[in-house]
């Protein structure tokens, strides 16, 4: 029997229709039309009060925000410990030295309380991960901000459609980013957005993303010709991949929907089982709307985490832990110290979590199975 996955991309129908119409519009290379109605799909989806430009990946987005930032060698970035590589590598590519944080133990998103020690003359800015789709306090992180002029970055991989009060994630901050990778609720199979909440930094961006050229005005036909004006990298995403992420876009209830009914499935089936056997479940703070990416559990200690994850895969069921500290990682750990453990919240939550299996085309069935083997798990 096939293993039951940690994860799936969203398997839509007529995905190869879109395909096709690509080619037919003759514009497979970036910045055609299925990019242009993603963008705009997206900014209206979003709430309409920023630009979205379609990437290669949330990583080059997050470069394209590097960037824009004109980051000067001592620069600062504050960057949750807890968080995939690229949220810290994107800034150490240009330069910053990266000064990491610890996070809450409620919704492991970066502790708002412990930014503004951190703080110093050389920061520039605060990147925040909204993880698993729950805001970060960002009340709180935008008025720290504000008190020190420093930008704010949302790492909005996980943040498609999630809310914080009445704000959209990703247009809270200065600068946000997206990614579409098959791991994603949205996908394309690689991809990702930049998201501007501040219009002046739209057109330099636009320069940046096309290999530091004015080809996006040639385009339009507001220059004759194009030419070298800026930085810049290859950041455009083929016409492609957005024709496939136009059709997850415009889906994205349906999608939406179903992983809220898994999502909840577990989190109403398992209740007793968590708290008969210390195991906590996920936390969503009243005025937050998750974006349902993720089921997880916290386990009392690595050695129940280690015995369950492998108990599951004895029974064909896929679970996974999650992120490894970037604070003590190899590379990471020239920015922390030995001495003591900078970010002990993060170093305990990466020991104790797992991930359930979630994806759009998960069957009841197979949803009913995970958890009929999780209650029947033994922790002795
Ligand atoms: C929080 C976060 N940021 C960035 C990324 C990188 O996304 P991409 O693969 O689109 O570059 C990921 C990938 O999983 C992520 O979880």
């Amino acid at each position: 029997m096939q293993k039951i996955p940690f994860s799936r991309p969203a398997i839509l129908d007529n995905n190869l229709q879109y395909v096709a119409k690509s080619f037919a519009n003759g514009w497979t290379a970036g910045n055609g039309p299925f990019t242009k109605t993603s963008e705009l799909l997206l900014e209206e989806q979003l709430g309409g009060r920023c630009n979205v430009l379609l990437t290669t990946s949330c990583t080059h987005a997050l470069e394209m925000s590097a960037i824009l930032l004109n980051l000067l060698p001592g620069d600062e970035i504050i960057v949750p410990s807890y968080t995939f590589v690229s949220s810290a590598l994107a800034f150490y590519m240009h330069g910053a030295k990266i000064v990491f944080a610890d996070i809450r133990p409620n919704t492991l998103n970066i502790d708002e309380s412990k930014i503004e020690v951190l703080i110093t003359k050389n920061t520039r800015a605060i990147v925040v991960v909204h993880y698993a789709g729950v805001a970060c306090e960002m009340k709180s992180i935008m008025h720290i901000a504000d008190q020190y002029q420093l930008y704010v970055i949302e790492d909005n991989a996980h943040g498609l459609y999630g809310q914080y009060q009445d704000r959209k994630l990703g247009t809270i901050g200065h600068m946000a980013t997206q990614s579409f990778h098959e791991t994603k609720n949205i996908s394309c199979g690689e991809g990702g957005a930049l998201i501007l909440t501040k219009p002046d930094l739209y057109e330099r961006a636009e320069i940046i993303r096309e290999k530091g050229t004015n080809r996006s005005r040639f385009f339009r036909d507001e220059i004759d010709k194009y030419t070298w004006v800026d930085k810049g990298s290859s950041y455009v995403l083929s016409d492609i991949l957005a024709a496939i992420l136009y059709h997850q876009l415009n889906s994205s209830e349906k999608i939406q929907k179903k992983r809220k009914t898994i999502w909840e499935t577990y989190n109403k089936e398992l209740n007793n089982w968590c708290s008969d056997n210390k195991v906590t479940q996920p936390y969503v703070p009243k005025h937050c709307d998750q974006t349902y990416h993720m089921y997880y559990l916290l386990f009392p200690d690595l050695i129940a985490r280690t015995k369950f994850i492998s108990y599951l895969s004895d029974n064909g069921i896929s679970a996974s832990f999650h992120y490894q500290p970037l604070h003590t990682s190899d590379f990471g750990k020239q920015f922390s110290t030995d001495e003591i453990d900078i970010c002990p919240i993060t170093t305990n939550i990466c020991d104790r979590i797992v991930r359930l299996p979630l994806y759009y085309n998960m069957s009841e069935k197979k949803l009913l199975f995970v958890i009929k083997m999780i209650t029947a798990f033994n922790f002795k």
